[in-house]
C-alpha cells in the first residue's frame, strides 16, 4: 500500500524568496562588510560600534539635510511642545504640522495636492487598491475593471503587494530592458476592456533612471493610469527639489499620473506622500487608504523637521545641494573613468559591478579595510554568481573621500 501523498503546498512568494536569496549576504555581515553599528554621524563620517571612524556611501540621505540646522531645532521645538509622539490617526485629531507640511508640499509641485503618510510602503498600500478599483475621481477606471502591470525592477515594496492588488484586478509583470515587453503586457491585460495601472520606479535604487515619460506615452493609447516611486529621485532634481519624475515631465504632473516620494531619502526626514491633482482624490485618500485610516501620522518630530526641510526646498537651499551633489558625481565618474554603473546620469547611485561574488567581496573587505563603507548587493538583487558595490553619493562628500574610494576600485576587476 502506497502512503496517501499530502499535495504540494503552492508556492509563494516567501518561500521563493528565501530559497532564491544566496548565502553571500550572511557571509557580508559575518565578515563586518555590511550591518555596520553607528553610534554616531557627522557629515559623512560615522563612529562605529568598536570606536573607529569610517567614511560612509551607504545613506540615502542624498542632500546630507538631516544635520541642517532647521531640521533640528524644529524636531527640537516639537519635542517641547508635544513628546515625542500624537498617538492617533490624522482623522481624529493631527498636529497642525502636517496641515503645514501638505500645503508647502503642494506649494512645491505647483498647486497639485500632497497627501503624506508613514513611509513609501504605505502609500502603496494604501492608494494603490483605491486606484485599482477606480476609486480616486481624477483616475477613472473602466466598467470592465483594472489589471496591474509591474515593472520587473519596480521596488520590492509594490511587487509584494500583488497578493493584495489581485484582489482588485489581475496583475501581470513586464520588463523595460526587453524591447516590446510593456507594449505586449498592456495588449494583453487591456483584453476585455480593462484599465491598465502601470508600476514603475523612478530613480532606480539599484539601476538607472526609468523613462517615465516615454512609458507615459506607451500606456497613453490604452486610458491606463502610470503610478511611479520616485522614492529616490525626490529633492535631488527640479525646480525645489521636486525630483526627478516630476522634473521629467516638464515640472507638471500630467493626466492619469500618480508619484509617490519619499521624506526619508534626500528631504532628509521622515514618511512617503502620494502627489495626486486634485482636493477631491485627497478626500478618498484621507477617507479610504487603509494607512492613514487606521495607523499613525509620520511620528511627531520628524513631521516638524519635514515642514522644515520643505521650506528648504522653496527657499532655494535645496537647489545649492543639488548642484554639490552633481559636482560630485560628475568628479566621482571622473575619479573612476566612467566605469561605474549609472556614470554619466543624474542618479545618485553608483554600482560597481562584478563577474563573481568572490571579486565583489574583495573589493568589499578592501574599502572596509581603508575605512570606506559601501553597500554591497547579490543575488536575487543582481545576476547569479555576480556581484555589485553600490556607492550612494551625498553633497556632503568632500573631494578627498571621492579620491580615497575611487584609488581602491583603481586595480578591481569591474566589469
Ligand atoms: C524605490 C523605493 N521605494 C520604496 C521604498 C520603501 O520606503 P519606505 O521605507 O519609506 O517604505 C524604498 C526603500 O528604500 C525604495 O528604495
Amino acid at each position: 500500500m502506497t502512503e496517501p501523498q499530502t499535495p504540494a503546498r503552492p508556492a509563494n512568494w516567501v518561500d521563493s524568496r528565501i530559497s532564491r536569496t544566496s548565502d553571500a549576504l550572511d557571509r557580508a555581515f559575518e565578515e563586518g562588510l555590511t550591518g555596520h553599528v553607528v553610534t554616531s554621524h557627522r557629515g559623512k563620517r560615522v563612529r562605529l560600534e568598536d570606536g573607529s571612524e569610517a567614511l560612509e556611501f551607504v545613506s540615502c540621505s542624498y542632500l546630507g539635510l538631516e544635520e541642517h540646522p532647521a531640521l533640528i531645532s524644529a524636531a527640537e521645538e516639537a519635542l517641547r511642545h508635544f513628546g515625542v509622539h500624537l498617538s492617533t490617526s490624522r482623522n481624529r485629531m493631527r498636529p497642525h504640522y502636517l496641515g503645514e507640511l501638505e500645503e508647502l508640499l503642494s506649494t512645491v509641485y505647483r498647486g497639485n495636492r500632497a497627501v503624506a503618510f508613514t513611509s513609501v510602503g504605505t502609500v502603496h498600500l494604501g492608494l494603490l487598491p483605491l486606484l485599482g478599483a477606480g476609486a480616486l475621481p481624477s483616475y477613472p477606471v473602466a466598467p470592465a475593471g483594472s489589471v496591474f502591470l509591474l515593472e520587473k525592477t519596480a521596488h520590492s515594496s509594490m511587487q509584494v503587494l500583488r497578493g493584495v492588488l489581485g484582489q482588485i484586478g489581475p496583475t501581470l509583470r513586464f520588463d523595460l530592458g526587453t524591447p516590446g515587453s510593456l507594449e505586449a503586457a498592456l495588449r494583453e491585460g487591456a483584453q476585455g476592456g480593462r484599465t491598465p495601472v502601470v508600476l514603475i520606479d523612478g530613480v532606480g535604487s539599484m539601476g538607472g533612471l526609468v523613462d517615465v515619460t516615454g512609458v507615459l506615452a506607451a500606456v497613453a493609447p490604452y486610458g491606463g493610469h502610470l503610478y511611479i516611486d520616485d522614492a529616490h529621485g525626490i529633492s535631488l532634481a527640479g525646480r525645489h527639489g521636486a525630483g526627478y519624475a516630476f522634473d521629467a515631465f516638464g515640472d507638471r504632473l500630467p493626466p492619469h499620473v500618480v508619484i509617490a516620494g519619499s521624506m526619508s531619502k534626500a528631504f532628509g526626514g521622515s514618511g512617503g506622500f502620494a502627489l495626486v491633482p486634485t482636493e477631491a482624490d485627497v478626500r478618498v485618500l484621507r477617507k479610504f487608504a487603509n494607512p492613514l485610516v487606521f495607523g499613525h501620522s509620520v511620528m511627531l518630530p520628524l513631521l516638524a523637521a519635514n515642514v522644515a526641510s520643505a521650506r528648504l526646498h522653496l527657499d532655494g537651499e535645496v537647489a545649492a545641494l543639488q548642484e554639490r551633489l552633481w559636482r560630485n558625481a560628475d568628479a566621482f565618474d571622473a575619479l573612476t573613468g566612467g566605469r561605474l554603473i549609472n556614470a554619466g546620469l543624474r542618479s545618485p547611485v553608483r554600482g560597481a559591478g562584478f563577474a563573481t561574488e568572490e571579486a565583489a567581496f574583495r573589493t568589499a573587505a578592501e574599502l572596509k579595510e581603508a575605512g570606506v563603507l559601501i553597500l554591497p548587493a547579490f543575488f536575487p538583487t543582481v545576476a547569479k554568481g555576480t556581484g555589485l558595490v553600490r556607492f550612494a553619493l551625498s553633497s556632503l562628500h568632500e573631494p578627498e573621500h571621492l579620491e580615497t574610494a575611487a584609488k581602491i576600485l583603481e586595480g578591481t576587476a569591474i566589469g
